[in-house]
């Protein structure tokens, strides 16, 4: 049995909680929030904080769960990695490619501790079987892939939680806080980006920092290429589509299915994601997958989780994107 505490009592909190709750080898120990009002959701006989260092000292959970603003993932993640306490952080891995490596650094450094990063559509039923049929060889080299998160987030979703328009604290938009895991899975499936151009843009007028639009021609180190489109633009929040065009065959992945496009245009089904009941259906439903992955490699000291240094790509990636756009030119990785 493992003590957990979750760090950021906010949004996406409830989502660790349920799989904390229902994974028996894990017991809540501590709650933490510089928000006082949150304390009336955490559950009873669960201790709370205001002060994360005072968590660490009086609650000593073996692992914390980084629910927090992006910019307080590094320094939060590092202050109880070094305290001996493992680290499970919510996704962005990081602020800034140069953030990134400097935690895949602290990493490389704590061999003591895990630190998993949640990019838990990797787990998705859809991307392990797509990524299964890729790597098997049976349908050829990938020709071609697309990524398109159509999105929609309104203003009060900025004005709730300011620090989410705000560049300082969340380091960007709808790439780094939304359409990161689409980023993501487009290299994890099809390889190595090597160069990109993209455009990025504001395209709602609610006076916050932060991008809402991007697209990006992508093209991968073995000759396939790629397009990416994100908003948080859209009217309304339409399902991620994931396609790879190999060789052999074509795989689309939409509304939690994965399915292989036939010759005559028809849709083969392959599989489908594990619902997460109640939850809103953009988050996945991977989170308690991931998250009992993360206690058994803990407990049984495996490496089978997602590493900081898997997640580096993603950043590395945002900012290239970034910089192609601001000097409307192809950008090397
Ligand atoms: N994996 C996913 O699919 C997914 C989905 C949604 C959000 N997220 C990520 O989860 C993280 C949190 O997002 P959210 O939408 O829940 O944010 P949020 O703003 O709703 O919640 C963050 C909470 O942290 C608290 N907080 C801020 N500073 C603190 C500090 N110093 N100490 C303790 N508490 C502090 C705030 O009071 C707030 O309650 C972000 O990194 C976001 O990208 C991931």
């Amino acid at each position: 049995m493992k003590k957990a505490a979750i760090i950021g009592f906010g949004t996406i909190a409830p989502v660790h909680l349920a799989a904390i709750r229902s994974n028996p080898e894990i017991e809540l120990c501590a709650v933490c929030d510089t928000n006082e009002a949150v304390k009336a959701a955490v559950p009873e006989g669960v201790a709370f904080y205001t002060d994360y260092k005072v968590l660490c000292e009086e609650a000593k959970p073996d692992c914390v769960h980084i629910c927090l603003p992006h910019y307080l993932h590094f320094p939060v993640s590092k202050y109880f990695a070094e305290r001996g306490v493992h680290v499970f952080c919510e996704k962005p891995v990081a602020l800034t490619p140069d953030e990134a490596e400097e935690f895949a650094a602290l990493e490389a450094a704590h061999p003591e501790v895990k630190i998993g990063i949640c990019l838990q559509n990797r787990l998705n039923e859809t991307t392990e079987m797509l990524k299964a049929l890729l790597d098997s060889g049976e349908y050829g080299k990938v020709i071609g892939c697309r990524g398109f998160v159509p999105w929609m987030r309104d203003k009060h979703y900025y004005e709730e939680q300011p620090w989410r328009g705000q560049m300082k604290y969340a380091g960007g938009g709808c790439m780094i806080n939304q359409s990161v895991h689409t980023l993501d899975l487009l290299y994890y499936l099809c390889g190595d980006i090597a160069r990109l151009h993209a455009t990025v843009n504001q395209l709602l007028e609610y006076g916050v920092e932060v991008e809402d639009t991007v697209v990006a021609r992508l093209e991968f180190a073995s000759g396939a290429n790629g397009v990416f489109f994100a908003t948080n633009a859209n009217y309304t929040n339409e399902s991620v589509q994931i396609r790879v065009a190999a060789e052999k065959a074509v795989f689309h992945i939409e509304n939690d299915m994965l399915v292989r496009i036939l010759p005559d245009g028809s849709r083969e089904k392959l599989c489908e994601n594990e619902k997460m009941p109640g939850a809103k259906f953009y988050f996945g439903a991977s989170h308690s997958k991931l998250i009992a992955k993360f206690y058994r490699a803990i407990e049984q000291g495996t490496d089978d989780y997602i590493h900081v240094r898997d997640a580096v790509m993603s950043i590395r990636l945002i900012d290239a994107i970034c910089r192609s756009g601001r000097a409307d030119a192809l950008v090397e990785l």
